[in-house]
C-alpha cells in the first residue's frame, strides 16, 4: 500500500463510451504520476467524476453525488469534477459544491499532471497542524484549493496519450475523432467537448497495431460523429477517409471486430456499407440516430437530413451483403412536436426495424439554440409518447429477435452469469447472445465460439454453444 493516502484516486465515471475511455486516459495519466486508484471513496485523497451533460439528470445526479460526500471534506479528501458538467458549468461548480477542488474539461486532460502538482502543492502548503492550547492538533483552517481546466471551442489539440489504462483486456476504444460541428438544437456536446478535431489515420493504426500486438482482437472507433472523421495527415496521398481507415484497420493482423460509434446519417456515405462488404472483420452493426421520423421536427432540430435522406441510408445497408444490424436514438417531445409528428417516428420505426432504439424525452439544455424555444408539451405527455414508442419498439424487437432462433452466430465470450450458469457472449451485431457450454468445454473469456440461437427475448438471446 502506498503510504500516501492523498496519492490514491477514486474514479467514478457518468455518460457514454467517450467519457468511458477518456476515463481509461485519465487513469493512465494519473497512474504514470504515480497514484494508486482505489475501489471505494473512504480510501481515496482525491475522488473524482468524470461526469455527463447530455440531458438533465444526468448533470443533477452529479451534483446529489458530490454533496453525498461533503462529509468526507473534514478527512482532507479533494474532489474533482471531470467531463462535460466541469466544462459546461465551470467555476460554477465551486459556488454549487464548495468542497470541489478541481474543475477540469476534456480538451485539458492533458493537462492534469500540471494540475495536480499544484493541487499537492497547495495541500502541502495547507498541511501544517495547528496545536491548540490542549487537546490533539487541529488542521488549520484551510483556504480553498481550486484548479481549472477549461477550454473555449477553439482548441485544436485531442487529448491523445500514452498512458490509457485499458480496463478490458479483449476488446478497447481508439478516439478517433473528437468534439462536434453540428449544433443540432437541441444539444450541448459543441459547448462541452469542443470543435470537431480528427486524429492522423498514421496514428490511429499505431495505436491499433499496438493493440493487437497486446492481443486485443475488438477495436472500437469512437467519435461524438465518428464518420465525419477528416485525416489530417500531411502526407500527399495519404490521407484516408473514414471508410478506408475502418478497412484498414480492420486488416491489421489479430484484430477480429471493429466497431464505431457514434454516426451521424448526414456524414454517413455509401463507402461504409461497402467496406463493411469487403472486410469481414468490420461488424455488421450501425448505429445511425435519426431522432425523428418527421422532417418538420428534423429542421428544427437542424439535423441536416430529411427523412427520405434517412432512408436511403438505410436502403444502403439493407442490400449489404450480411445483414446489417441498426440501431438508433430518438427524442420525443422535441418543442413543437405534434401527435402527426410523433406518428411519424412510429411509423419510421416500423419502417426500419431496428435491432435496439435508445429514447428520450426532450430536454433543455444550456447554450443550446433549441433553449429560447417554449419547452412546451408537459412532462406527462413526453412520458406518454417515450411508453409508446417503447412498446412499439418492443414488438418491433420480439419479432425481430425470434428469427435468430435455429442460427448459429460467432459470439465473443465476455463472461460467466454464475447464477444463471451461462456464459455472456455478443455477436457482431452487438446482439447479447448469453449461452450454456458444457464444463469439460468451458470457453475461455475474449474467445469466440460458435452459438446456436434456441431461445429469444425482446433483448438479447439465448443459445447453446456448438461444439
Ligand atoms: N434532450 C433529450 N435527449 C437528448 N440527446 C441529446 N441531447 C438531448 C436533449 N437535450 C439524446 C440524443 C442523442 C443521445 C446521445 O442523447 O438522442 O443521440
Ligand atoms: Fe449533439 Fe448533434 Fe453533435 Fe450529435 S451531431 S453530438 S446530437 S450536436
Amino acid at each position: 500500500m502506498s503510504g500516501d493516502p492523498h496519492k490514491t484516486f477514486y474514479l467514478e465515471t457518468f455518460g457514454c463510451q467517450m467519457n468511458a475511455h477518456d476515463s481509461e486516459k485519465v487513469i493512465g495519466t494519473l497512474l504514470n504520476e504515480g497514484y494508486r486508484q482505489v475501489e471505494t471513496v473512504e480510501e481515496a485523497g482525491l475522488v473524482l467524476y468524470n461526469t455527463c451533460s447530455i440531458r438533465d439528470k444526468a448533470e443533477q445526479k452529479v451534483f446529489n453525488r458530490l454533496n453525498d460526500y461533503k462529509k468526507y471534506q473534514k478527512q482532507g479528501k479533494k474532489f474533482g469534477v471531470l467531463g462535460c458538467v466541469a466544462q459546461q458549468e465551470g467555476e460554477k461548480i465551486f459556488e454549487r459544491a464548495p468542497h470541489v477542488s478541481l474543475v477540469c474539461g476534456s480538451a485539458s486532460y492533458r493537462n492534469l499532471p500540471q494540475m495536480l502538482v499544484q493541487l499537492e502543492n497547495a495541500q502541502l502548503e495547507n498541511a501544517p497542524m495547528e496545536t491548540g492550547k490542549s487537546g490533539p492538533p487541529k488542521p488549520k483552517a484551510r483556504s480553498p484549493i481550486r484548479v481549472t481546466g477549461l477550454d473555449d471551442r477553439e482548441t485544436d489539440e485531442c487529448f491523445e496519450t500514452e498512458f490509457t489504462a485499458r480496463t478490458n483486456p479483449h476488446r478497447g476504444y481508439i478516439t478517433i475523432i473528437e468534439g462536434c460541428d453540428k449544433f443540432c438544437s437541441y444539444c450541448v456536446v459543441p459547448f462541452t467537448r469542443g470543435k470537431e478535431r480528427s486524429r492522423t489515420s498514421d496514428s490511429v493504426l499505431a495505436e491499433a497495431r499496438q493493440m493487437a500486438d497486446l492481443g486485443y482482437t475488438e477495436i472500437q472507433l469512437l467519435g461524438q460523429n465518428v464518420n465525419s472523421y477528416k485525416d489530417p495527415a500531411g502526407k500527399p496521398g495519404g490521407k484516408k477517409t473514414f471508410a478506408e481507415l475502418l478497412a484498414a484497420v480492420g486488416e491489421v493482423p489479430g484484430i477480429r471486430r471493429v466497431r464505431f460509434t457514434t454516426s451521424h446519417p448526414r456524414d454517413f456515405g455509401r463507402d461504409i456499407v461497402e467496406a463493411i462488404d469487403s472486410v469481414p472483420t468490420l461488424c455488421d452493426h450501425v448505429h445511425l440516430p435519426v431522432q425523428s421520423g418527421s422532417n418538420h421536427v428534423l429542421g428544427a432540430m437542424q439535423r441536416l437530413y430529411t427523412r427520405e435522406q434517412y432512408l436511403e441510408r438505410i436502403a444502403w445497408m439493407k442490400a449489404a451483403k450480411r445483414e446489417i444490424s441498426i440501431t438508433s436514438d430518438v427524442i420525443v417531445g422535441f418543442p413543437g412536436e405534434t401527435e402527426e409528428d410523433f406518428a411519424e417516428t412510429l411509423s419510421l420505426l416500423d419502417e426500419v426495424g431496428y435491432d435496439a432504439v435508445f429514447s428520450f424525452k426532450y430536454s433543455p439544455r444550456p447554450n443550446t439554440p433549441s433553449l429560447a424555444l417554449e419547452d412546451a408539451i408537459p412532462d406527462q405527455e413526453k412520458a406518454r409518447r417515450l411508453e409508446v414508442l417503447m412498446a412499439r419498439q418492443r414488438e418491433i424487437q420480439i419479432a425481430r429477435y425470434k428469427k435468430y432462433i435455429g442460427t448459429v452466430s460467432e459470439v465473443m465470450v465476455e463472461g460467466r452469469n454464475e447464477a444463471r450458469s451461462q456464459w455472456i457472449g455478443r455477436t457482431s451485431q452487438n446482439k447479447t447472445l448469453n449461452f450454456t457450454a458444457p464444463a469439460l468445454a468451458a470457453p475461455k473469456v475474449g474467445s469466440y465460439v460458435p452459438v446456436m440461437t434456441t431461445i429469444s427475448f425482446p433483448n438479447s438471446l439465448l443459445g447453446e454453444m456448438v461444439v
